[in-house]
């Protein structure tokens, strides 16, 4: 890979997304992510910025010490106070970078700096010069950069590299750029700042407008060859620059883009389900290459198109991004050939006549659902849910729980035709009754999904749970109803056991009876 060619992929999810309403973590937590972003391959991870917190000065210690592999950063306004408290995080750390900063547009002097343009720069110069001091690689930003001056901006960033920044980060820290116009800036930087060649030009984009994805590609045409970005898009208020999107515009577009990044595609998911998990936020599902929908084709048309050929309404390949497959949504627009492909993942062959009658009960239950699941193939499939092999039968269930009294529960289940009987303690009932059947069962399957819905109203309502399990890249749904919701979770539970053990092979589907 040619130099020149290359975009440093700098990830501040943990600073910068860090941001995020409600989204703070543990020291702990942000050494685990960053442990990921180490396999992801981003090339700078920015771990905090230590003067904030005692908390995010241990982040910045922690990972520098403990993360292989990338750059790691810590952030400090232009202040020696700020420059040495980085410093002193990143002490030992095997590739330290400081990331200093200040506010260069009139709008951000005036308003919350109250400095004159010439402190500001000297500001900007020293904090660089005393970085430098301290650790060889040096960013600086010249913040809200896109609504700064461009004759003073050009001052700033000639006097940064002057003492001796590596990385000049341009800035459009509310969102206001626009991709041409952002992409005219960087060139022009490039081209009228004396010292631009000798430092990596950067960007960091918000998305306020929901174009931070635009600006930060567009800047890379006209010659970024660093942009910040965050897992997930997540970020101060609209979020920054989605890392995933990047990377894959960058990589599916090679043809238009001619640039690399070192960023192995395949931990994607993996990353944003961590992020997601850990700060408590959801993926939208319709959020690009990340979200569940972004590789689930529900059009009829689409199904018969990508399981002919995936690339007639595909242009990534799922397992790239780190998805097992593309899903096929079984809705009520969905064809026959849908659903025969899905039937036979399920080890159901049906001929034709089967397959006419099977699709007929299909339509039927599509109508009344939204989504139709393996769980209701196998249904349509075995004729009836009771045909589907029992391995695990739940015969007993006694649970107690109560204010001052630890959660128990004792189940009886028939394993393969034997008795089992097993006694836990758990956070609640369900819990407990959960760990006792796992016990029993030792079917080594973890809950993925566990909701509990009222079918019907007052206090004798029906419960619907419905559990989604997983083991070794198989998973399946199961679901029960009862008035009572604990042997309504533990039956749904079995039920979802008894269905990932026909789909693992454990035990041969039901017969085809449709
Ligand atoms: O948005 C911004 O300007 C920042 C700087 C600290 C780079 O986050
Ligand atoms: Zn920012």
């Amino acid at each position: 890979m040619e130099p020149g060619n290359r975009v440093i992929v700098f990830d501040t999810t943990l600073r910068d997304a860090e941001q995020t309403p409600g989204a703070s973590l543990s020291v702990t937590e942000k050494t685990e992510i960053a442990q990921q972003l180490a396999r992801l391959r981003v090339d700078v991870i920015e771990a905090g910025f230590p003067i904030s917190s005692n908390e995010d000065f241990e982040a910045v210690r922690r990972i520098g010490q403990e993360v292989q592999g990338p750059v790691v950063c810590g952030l400090a306004r232009a202040l020696p106070q700020d420059i040495e408290r980085a410093a002193a995080a990143l002490h030992g750390a095997a590739r330290p970078r400081i990331h200093t900063f200040v506010g260069t547009s009139e709008i951000h002097l005036k308003g919350q700096l109250r400095k004159g343009r010439e402190d500001v720069l000297r500001m900007a110069a020293a904090a660089v010069e005393l970085a430098k001091s301290h650790c060889p690689d040096v960013e600086f930003s010249p913040m809200d950069a896109t609504r700064t001056d461009l004759v003073y901006l050009c001052e700033v960033i000639e006097a940064a590299i002057a003492a001796g920044a590596t990385t000049i980060n341009v800035p459009d820290t509310v969102g206001y750029a626009v991709p041409e116009e952002f992409g005219t800036l960087i060139r022009t930087l490039l081209e009228r700042v004396p010292n631009s060649g000798q430092a990596v030009f950067s960007v960091h984009c918000h998305d306020d407008l929901g174009l931070s994805v635009a600006n930060s590609l567009t800047a890379v045409r006209h010659g970024a060859r660093q942009v910040e970005c965050t897992i997930n898009g997540l970020g101060e208020r609209a979020g920054n620059a989605s890392l995933e999107e990047v990377v894959m515009a960058l990589k599916t577009r090679r043809d238009y883009f001619g640039l690399d990044c070192s960023v192995d595609s395949r931990e994607l998911i993996p990353t944003s389900r961590m992020v997601s998990r850990l700060m408590g936020i959801g993926v939208p599902p319709n959020k690009a290459i990340v979200g569940a929908n972004a590789f689930a084709h529900s059009s009829g048309i689409h199904q018969d198109g990508v399981l002919k050929e995936r690339n007639t309404f595909e242009i990534m390949a799922p397992q790239d991004v780190g998805l097992d497959a593309s899903a096929i949504v079984l809705t009520a627009r969905s064809g026959r050939h849908a659903l025969r492909h899905r039937l036979d993942e399920l080890g159901y062959h049906l001929g034709k006549d089967e397959l006419d009658k099977a699709y007929e009960r299909f339509l039927e239950i599509a109508d009344k659902k939204k989504e139709v699941f393996d769980e209701d193939l196998i249904a349509i499939a075995g004729d009836e849910i009771r045909q589907v092999p029992e391995r695990y039968r739940l015969e007993y269930l006694h649970a107690v729980s109560g204010t001052g009294t630890v959660p128990s529960a004792t189940v009886r289940l028939r394993v393969d035709g034997q008795e089992v009987l097993q006694t836990a303690c758990g956070d609640g009932p369900v819990d407990a009754a959960y760990l006792a059947i796992q016990e029993a069962t030792k079917a080594g399957a973890k809950v993925e999904e566990y909701a509990i819905r009222a079918v019907t109203s007052g206090s004798q309502a029906l419960g619907e749970v419905s559990v989604c399990v997983s083991r070794d890249g198989y998973s399946s749904k199961g679901r029960a109803i009862s008035t009572d919701v604990i042997e309504a979770s533990a039956k749904a539970f079995v039920d979802a056991l008894n269905r990932l053990a026909i789909k693992m092979g454990t035990v041969p589907p039901p017969a085809h009876g449709v």
